[in-house]
Formats: structure tokens, C-alpha cells, sequence
């Protein structure tokens, strides 16, 4: 992990600062008169140049800058003064070094606002997303810097905030990691004992209580719809409970249900071919829920968290579920199957049955449960459906604050009529209108007497194309939400 720090800025201005490299961060178009003399210097040649300008999204590398004592200097410029648009160019930033930069420390300049506990947050977030290379499978990968730690420059009166923004962003960054590696790795590397495994050394490295239900147990717990969707896999199905107590004993905790369908095949109603493989990150849930755990792990909140991951691979075999086949979930209801691939509200309904007996203080699911929740919001922000406008509130503005955004979408009775069924109390799938809502309305039946939020995240746990890759999201929003739940 690159360690991040904090450091104010010395009276020798940019020039004088001691790193492998220097990463200038430009937040206005026009340059301010109280800039950093060197700085304005050197921004006013290269623009006079013609090899930069002042304009989102340009930036430039400069090998050894005369007159500075860092060897390297890269010019980004930022889309506006936010965290976000600092994040992005520090992601380009960073991402210019070459191998020689294993320190490089970054500024922000030619803005109002001075670098603060934001920035700090976003800069770890930055570099972590440069630095991080998968390599299970792909042992020949080549690194592609050298990154290894990034001090933030400012003003001394940020200080404080910026340290804590740092370590803040660092456990973040840590959790993102896992979260992405566990989502990169492949179905037959990641199988749900897989993740079992991995919740048990997250428990272990942190000190937390880890159990890990196997098919018989889940079948004694009553969870026929979890095991009806693991029916056609030989993979056997793990029911995972993680237990982090940062406050007394007594405070009811916040639960963290995540999906963790290590492949989805769609089952016997298959999926098309084209991009299957990518339904292996359909476990993106709960690698979100390992990454926060994790995040969790290193920053030791004040709270009590419960995390519930049911595990299994949906796949069509001689023993596997089949539309027209009836199912009763743990919490009594019977569930007619009319789609084998709509099979992420069969496993989390049952998990959020076995959430009630925490007597939970809040309860948020995590899934990547509907391709309708892509075609509505897209990649960039992710789905969030509660009847409770208060827990919605407060994880909209999580998302905010980690840079990692979700959407509010509307829960409605009138949604809920299309899951009716002749032959059970509901049926698994409504019409292909509102996809998303529908599906959110079928967990909401299984919500006990809790607050509770879903989270959709098939457009934003993965990317497509070229950078085809698990995101990490949204272990920033999910840790941003805990932290504030301390009393
Ligand atoms: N895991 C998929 C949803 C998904 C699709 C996630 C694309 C990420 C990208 C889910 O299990 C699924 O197959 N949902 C079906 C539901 C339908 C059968 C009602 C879907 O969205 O098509
Ligand atoms: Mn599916
Ligand atoms: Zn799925």
C-alpha cells in the first residue's frame, strides 16, 4: 500500500521541496498573482511554449526543471477546485511518472481553496488506483510505477484535518484494494469457499469473530431459496457472518448484507454468451463488504458492524433450480422462480431474514442485482432504493463525502404488483419495466422490522472495454457511512 502523509509547505516555496517527484495540481484557468514564484515561472515558459495550457485535462512531464531540487515535475491540470476533479488528476498525475519516482509529493495550485482533509482523502484514493495490478493469474504483469509514498504539501492550519483525511484515505484505499482484487479474480479462483477463506484472514488480521456456514447449516437455518439458487453448482454454497465490535456490547450494530454469486451463468435460463465472463464479478457485494470490513479493520470505529455474505455459483445442471419451480425462503414466503437468472434477491432475501435476529440498527445490502439499474443510471453512480428517508440521506451523502456516488431511486407500491404469482406468494421477476425498482421491491418484502437501504451496483463495481476491471465501489461511501454512526 502507498503511505500517504502530510507536510507544510516550506518558506522555499514548490522548488524547494525534497522528492522523487513533484506533482502540481492546477485548479483555474487563470493563474493567481500570489502564485509560488517558480511555479508561475515555469507554468508561464511551457504555456508560452505551446507545450501546455490551461485548460482541463492537459498536462505535461518535465524532466529535471532547472532551478528545482525535485528531478521530476509533472503539470496536471484539475476540472475545478473539488476532491473529485483532484483525484482525477492526481490519477493522471501520478500516473505520468516514470520508475525512477518512488516519492512524489503533490500540490495544489492556483486555487481559493487550500489543500485540506478532502484532498488528503482523494490523493490516497489517487494513488492507490494508479499503483494497484492484478496478478493472481497474471504473475508476468509489469508494475507500472514505481509509487510508494505521496506526501501532500499545504498550509500549516490544515494540517490537522489533512492528516486524518490521509489515514482515512489510506484504509479506504486498503479496503478498495480487496475489494478489486477479490472481484478481478476469476470464477475458479474465487469460488464461495474462496471467500470464505478470505472473510476468515480479514477476521483474523483484525481481531474480529468469523463464521462460515456450510450447506448443511444453511439448509438446518432454513434458507431454501439461498439453496435452491446453489442447487446446480458443485461448488458448495457459504453462508458468511463477520463480526466487528467497536462499541459496547449492547449497541444494536449496522449490518452489511453483499451478493456474492461467484458466476452467474444465468442458470437454466442461461445468459448469452457474449461478456458471461465478466458475470464472475457478480460477487462484487460482497467484495465490496470484505473492502469495508477491511477499512473498517484499520480505522477501529466506535461501532458494531455485522457482515452477512451469502456465497454460492448459479449454474444450469441436471440438479438445478428451474422456472415454474416453487422455493420457500427462510422467512416462510414461497417464491415461484419464473427466471433461474434473476437469482441475487433469492440468496440476499434470506440473509436479510437472518438479519432481524441482530436487532440491527441499520441494514444495507449490497448487489449487483439488475443489468435495468446499468441502463438507468449508467457507470457513474449507483442505484439506492429505501423507504427511509433519513438512512437514505445519510448514504447519499457518504457517497458525497468518499467521492464514490449513488442515485436515490423510488420504492412504490404500485412496483411490487407485477412480482403477484397463482402459484406462490410472489413470483422472483415482474416485467422487464423498472427492473431495478421491481427487484428491490421483491427484497423489501423480506425486510423485517429494521431500517433499511439496497444498494445497486451493477453499473459502478465493474468497468467494460479496455480498462475491463472490478472498481472497488463503494467501500468509500459504505466506510464513510459507518464512521458517521459513531455516537
Ligand atoms: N447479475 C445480474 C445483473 C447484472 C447484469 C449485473 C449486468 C451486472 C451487469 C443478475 O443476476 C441478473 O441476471 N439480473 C437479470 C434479472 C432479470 C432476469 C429479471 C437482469 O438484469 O437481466
Ligand atoms: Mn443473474
Ligand atoms: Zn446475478
Amino acid at each position: 500500500m502507498v503511505d500517504v502523509q502530510f507536510q507544510t509547505l516550506g518558506a522555499g516555496g514548490l522548488s524547494a521541496v525534497v522528492a522523487d517527484a513533484l506533482v502540481l495540481v492546477i485548479a483555474s484557468t487563470s493563474l493567481p498573482k500570489d502564485l509560488d514564484r517558480a511555479a508561475a515561472a515555469l507554468i508561464d515558459d511551457v504555456v508560452e511554449q505551446g507545450d501546455f495550457a490551461l485548460r482541463a485535462g492537459c498536462k505535461l512531464y518535465v524532466h529535471r526543471p532547472s532551478g528545482w531540487r525535485a528531478p521530476r515535475l509533472t503539470l496536471v491540470m484539475a476540472a475545478d477546485d473539488s476532491a473529485k476533479a483532484f483525484k482525477q488528476a492526481c490519477v493522471a498525475g501520478l500516473g505520468m511518472l516514470p520508475m525512477g519516482a518512488k516519492h512524489a509529493a503533490v500540490a495544489l495550485v492556483g486555487s481559493a481553496q487550500v489543500a485540506g482533509e478532502a484532498h488528503a482523502q482523494a490523493l490516497a484514493a489517487a494513488a492507490a488506483d494508479c499503483t494497484y495490478l492484478y496478478r493472481l493469474t497474471k504473475p508476468s504483469a509489469k508494475a507500472i510505477n514505481a509509487l510508494a509514498k505521496v506526501t501532500l504539501l499545504g498550509d500549516k492550519a490544515q494540517a490537522l484535518g489533512a492528516k486524518a483525511g490521509a489515514a482515512r484515505g489510506r484504509a479506504i484505499a486498503q479496503g478498495v484494494t480487496v475489494a478489486r482484487e477479490m472481484a478481478n479474480r476469476p470464477g475458479n479462483h474465487c469460488t464461495p469457499t474462496h471467500l470464505g477463506d478470505e472473510a476468515k484472514r480479514i477476521g483474523k488480521q483484525y481481531g474480529f469473530k468469523v463464521e462460515v456456514f456450510g450447506p448443511k447449516d444453511i439448509e438446518r437455518l432454513g434458507m431454501g431459496s439461498f439453496l435452491a439458487v446453489s442447487k446446480g453448482s458443485t461448488q458448495p454454497p457459504r453462508f458468511i457472518v463477520m463480526h466487528y465490535q467497536g462499541a459496547g456490547p449492547k449497541a444494536a450494530p449496522h449490518v452489511l448484507v453483499g451478493k456474492g454469486i461467484t458466476f452467474d451463468s444465468g442458470g437454466i435460463s442461461l445468459k448469452p454468451g457474449a461478456e458471461m465472463d465478466e458475470m464472475k464479478f457478480d460477487m462484487g457485494g460482497a467484495a465490496s463488504v470484505l473492502g469495508t470490513m477491511t477499512a473498517i479493520g484499520e480505522l477501529k470505529p466506535k461501532v458494531n458492524v455485522v457482515a452477512l455474505i451469502p456465497t454460492c455459483e448459479n449454474m444450469p445442471s441436471g440438479d438445478a433450480l428451474k422456472p415454474g419451480d416453487v422455493i420457500k425462503s427462510m422467512s416462510g414466503q414461497t417464491i415461484e422462480v419464473l427466471n433461474t437468472d434473476a437469482e441475487g434477491r433469492l440468496i440476499l432475501c434470506d440473509a436479510l431474514t437472518y438479519a432481524e435476529r441482530f436487532k440491527p440498527a441499520s441494514v444495507v445490502d449490497i448487489a449487483t442485482l439488475t443489468g435495468a439499474c446499468v441502463i438507468a443510471l449508467g457507470h457513474h453512480l449507483s442505484g439506492l432504493f429505501s423507504p427511509d428517508d433519513a438512512l437514505a440521506a445519510s448514504l447519499l451523502a457518504a457517497g458525497e463525502q468518499a467521492v464514490d456516488p449513488a442515485w436515490r431511486m423510488p420504492l412504490a407500491a404500485d412496483y411490487d404488483e407485477g412480482l403477484k404469482s397463482n402459484f406462490a406468494d410472489m413470483a422472483n421477476i415482474a416485467g422487464r419495466a423498472g427492473g431495478s425498482i421491481t427487484a428491490a421491491m421483491f427484497l423489501k418484502r423480506y425486510t423485517g422490522n429494521y431500517r433499511w437501504a439496497h444498494l445497486d451496483i451493477a453499473g459502478t463495481a465493474w468497468k467494460s472495454g479496455a480498462a475491463k476491471g472490478a472498481t472497488g465501489r463503494p467501500v468509500g461511501l459504505l466506510t464513510h457511512y459507518l464512521l458517521a454512526q459513531v455516537k
